[in-house]
């Protein structure tokens, strides 16, 4: 297809979170509070809880019912408009499965056996794995396109499902002469990408990992986040002069960038304020900062908690909104791949 067939898209944002445990610092820095930015940009935006993905691996269900109750009221919490964004939880749009199916057509088992959240999830026990975990991209790649978004923040984690994103899509137009999906743009920017766990620098902060003390959970209180800061390994050294000192110490990069992203500075001006400065000083300005960012968040959302009814309702008219805009893209995709839809509505 030549440039100048190419369709224009209407710049539209999508993104989403799994419903499983507390939110964490990564989560936030990485996504919800980008999420909440984006919001106030002029850009239509469309948060979701995806729940279907939360189930690739087993969850209770009350569990999940809280969890993702939670999601919302986290996301509240943390600034996002529910009239402003179109905020849902993904089962409630019948759209995310159905067009997840015709990717799992589109897409090819050899992609889905290259993707690193697979091999690092299913890990040598593969053949246990839920065949809803290896496809778990492909539903991804529907959540995303169901809604012709064309950008997608997301966690450094996540580059790779939007790169496959965007093969499915592209297979798809060409497979079936279209220009009907958009190249979804990643959008990974800011300081915090890829927050790390604060006890091994080479790993990142994850909701996940069996040690609470690798992580700030939204929901922590402040003697915990700052225990947590005080106990994060570090090296010996005072902070450097420069950014360039940063290199090949993961650790103190972490916290530094961790400061940066929650101040809304950048990684420069944290290094020149705190230069020559050891962690005795850094850890609890770090500790204090956070501590002022996040309690709010999760006093807003305790808050919130104590309604899931009106939870439940605002789920629910963001799901209405939400398949107002898939349900004519998916009607479209079943036309083209020749799918009879005769039924009287
Ligand atoms: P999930 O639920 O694992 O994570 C949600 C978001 O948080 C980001 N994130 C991080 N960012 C920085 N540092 C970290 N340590 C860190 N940990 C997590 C993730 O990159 C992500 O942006 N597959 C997705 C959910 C999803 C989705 C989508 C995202 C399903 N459909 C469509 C975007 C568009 C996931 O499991 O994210």
């Amino acid at each position: 297809m030549t440039e100048a067939a190419r369709t224009t898209f209407t710049p539209r944002v999508f993104s989403g979170i799994q419903p499983t445990n507390h939110l964490q610092l990564g989560n936030y820095l990485g996504a919800v509070k980008r999420f909440v930015e984006m919001q106030n940009s002029g850009i239509e935006t469309i948060y979701c809880i995806v729940d279907l993905h939360a189930m690739t691996t087993w969850q209770d269900p009350a569990d999940l019912r809280t969890a993702t109750r939670e999601l919302a009221a986290s996301y509240i919490a943390a600034g996002l408009d529910p009239k402003r964004s179109i905020l849902f939880n993904q089962s409630q749009v019948p759209g995310h499965a159905e067009l997840g199916w015709i990717f799992n057509c589109v897409a090819r088992m050899g992609w889905m056996n290259r993707m690193t959240q697979w091999k690092d999830k299913a890990g040598k026990d593969a053949e246990k794995a839920s065949l809803g975990l290896l496809a778990y991209p492909s539903l991804m790649a529907a959540d995303i396109l169901l809604y012709h978004a064309t950008r997608v923040p997301v966690g450094e984690d996540q580059k790779q499902h939007v790169e496959l994103t965007r093969d499915i899509a592209a297979k798809f137009n060409h497979d079936y002469g279209v220009d009907f999906f958009p190249m979804t743009e990643p959008v990974i920017d800011g300081a915090a990408t890829r927050v790390m766990s604060l006890r091994d620098g080479s790993r990142k902060m994850s909701k996940s990992d069996p040690s609470d003390a690798s992580r700030i959970n939204l929901t922590d209180d402040a003697d915990t986040i700052a225990q947590k800061f005080r106990k994060a390994r570090t090296d010996a050294e005072p902070l450097p002069e420069s950014v360039g000192g940063l290199k090949d110490r993961p650790e103190a990069r972490n916290l530094v960038n961790i400061y940066a992203a929650l101040a809304d500075v950048t990684v420069e001006a944290v290094v020149a304020q705190f230069a020559g400065k050891g962690f005795g000083t850094f850890k609890p300005a770090l500790a204090d900062l956070a501590v002022a960012r996040i309690a709010p968040i999760a006093s807003e959302m305790q808050r919130l908690m104590a309604d899931p009814a009106e939870i439940d309702r605002l789920l629910g008219d963001g799901a209405e909104r939400a398949n107002a805009i898939a349900a004519p893209i998916l009607a479209r995709t079943k036309e083209i791949v020749g799918l009879v839809a005769s039924r009287r509505r």
